[in-house]
């Protein structure tokens, strides 16, 4: 079989998935076990011809897929792997470009390059930021961390890239109460440790409180990172950048955001006043598969310090004279060399939307959220736990009962919702409560398959609590 026909069985195959989902439910109808079970063979001895291959792998994978591509699927915070991305992601595939340096791949270093300046357009941040494209949040978060550790350090007199953290000055590190999980990890691959961070308090959206901020930063001597965050994963909060800002650098800290789908606020006029003040800050973390929905994996860690990003990233030495080097590797702003040119789908999807479109999913997105939170809201013991003002919502079922039987009432809730499979949501613990969350962030997600899902949620929650539920 040629390569034409294999890869049109392929698109094929693809497509089908992707138009069949509104038949499919919004679960995997295979568990993990299933899964295993469908791909389990004894190791091939002999080569089998392609289409046979493709064939076995679509039909041994299809089962135990999740829809999260779906337009009622709500779980996480998922983007829906826009055609447009998933198209151009097949392209660097199939173009098998090595994006780690511009003259091997000039076309893959030069998308990164331009699709930089738009980001940073979209994005209200500085034109001078670099961006490192790197596989999600996570690395993001790793990648500017490590800037700003080497950024603080130095300015100590100490080159932890060249000589590592023993004999460094001790970097104080703040951060919020409900940061994600994702940093506490980067601080420990940063050998910053996850737990040898002052936690600051957060109120009850999960947003820094300033006066608590206050007094950490006022204890400061010495190297300091401060970590904010646009878009808590269950509340959406934002926090108060305006102040936590100033406050941060009074005491000279490096100020990064972790921002992975909240940072996108920033493309929306209506939604801009969230993230005010944000672009003070020293570095940005966030992703292209949430929000920006390509396929994954994508992610951009933006520094404001273009020599900070590459001082830490950069394959070659760290006493090179950085600045003078020329035309720009994607390599030295992520931790890898070799990668795939993940600046293709990022491209693509800015070309295809346009800021305008881009905005119009943002605020789309933030209205279904709000016109969810509001149905929801009007059904007997049904309660939102929080202020619905990006894309987040975290629902309470129950909440007239004693708070176990409300908990219960919510996860039988969420499974009953689960199993039906008209829509997908997930649970969380939220302030000692367990709670339904629901993220909008799928570009196909309007006020119809919004009012569809909500049906389905009221439909699982009635059947979950007879009439004679006593508190
Ligand atoms: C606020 C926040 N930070 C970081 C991450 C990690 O992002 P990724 O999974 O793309 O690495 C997430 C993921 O949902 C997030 O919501």
């Amino acid at each position: 079989m040629g390569t034409n026909e294999l890869f049109s069985i392929a698109a094929h195959h693809a497509a089908r998935f992707r138009d069949a989902a509104s038949n499919r439910p919004h679960r995997p109808l295979h568990d993990y076990a299933d899964a295993v079970e469908a791909f389990s063979a004894p190791l091939p001895e002999q080569s089998s011809p392609m289409e046979d291959v493709l064939d076995k792998l679509v039909t041994a994978a299809e089962p135990g897929l999740h829809l999260m591509t779906g337009s009622r699927f709500f779980g996480w915070v998922i983007g829906g792997s826009h055609p447009m991305g998933v198209a151009a992601d097949f392209l660097a595939s199939a173009w098998g470009q090595n994006a780690g340096n511009h003259l091997v791949s000039p076309s893959a270093a030069a998308v990164e390059a331009v699709a930089t300046r738009w980001l940073l357009q979209l994005l209200g941040l500085p034109s001078s930021c670099s961006i490192g494209f790197v596989t999600g949040a996570t690395v993001a978060n790793f990648t500017c961390l490590a800037a700003a550790r080497g950024a603080i350090l130095m300015q100590a007199g100490w080159d932890v890239d060249a000589k590592g953290l023993f004999g460094a000055s001790p970097i104080t590190v703040l951060i919020g109460d409900d940061a994600h999980t994702t940093v506490f990890s980067a601080l420990q691959f940063l050998g910053l440790g996850h737990d040898r961070v002052v936690r600051i308090q957060t109120d009850d959206q999960g947003r820094i409180v300033p006066a608590a901020f206050g007094r950490a930063i006022a204890d400061v001597s010495g190297p300091c990172i401060a970590i904010l965050q646009a878009g808590q994963i269950n509340t959406g909060a934002f926090d108060d950048f305006g102040s936590l800002i100033a406050s941060a650098k009074s005491k000279g800290a490096w100020v990064h955001v972790d921002g992975a789908f909240g940072l996108w606020a920033q493309a929306s006029a209506r939604r801009r006043y969230l993230a005010s003040g944000v672009d003070q800050a020293d570095s940005w973390a966030t992703d292209g598969h949430k929000w920006l929905q390509t396929p994954y994996d994508c992610g951009y860690a933006i520094v404001r310090d273009e020599l900070a990003h590459r001082r830490a990233m950069t394959i070659s030495a760290s006493y090179l004279p950085l600045a003078t080097e020329g035309e720009r590797d994607p390599s030295h702003y992520v931790p890898e060399l070799s990668r795939r040119a993940r600046g293709f789908a990022t491209w693509a999807m800015i070309r295809h939307l346009g800021r305008s479109g881009i905005e119009a999913m943002v605020d789309g997105a933030c209205d279904v959220a709000a016109g969810m939170a509001q149905a929801l809201a009007k059904e007997a013991g049904v309660a939102i736990e929080n202020d619905v003002l990006l894309n987040q919502v975290i629902v309470r079922f129950g909440a007239d009962l004693v708070q176990e039987r409300g908990d219960e009432l919510t996860r039988r809730t969420i499974g009953t919702l689960q199993r039906e499979g008209a829509a997908f949501a997930g649970g969380a613990v939220w302030r000692g409560r367990q709670v339904m969350r629901l993220s909008v962030i799928n570009y196909q997600t309007n006020a119809g398959e919004a009012a569809t899902a909500v049906d389905a949620i009221l439909r699982a929650y009635r059947a979950e609590r007879p009439d004679n539920v006593s508190p």
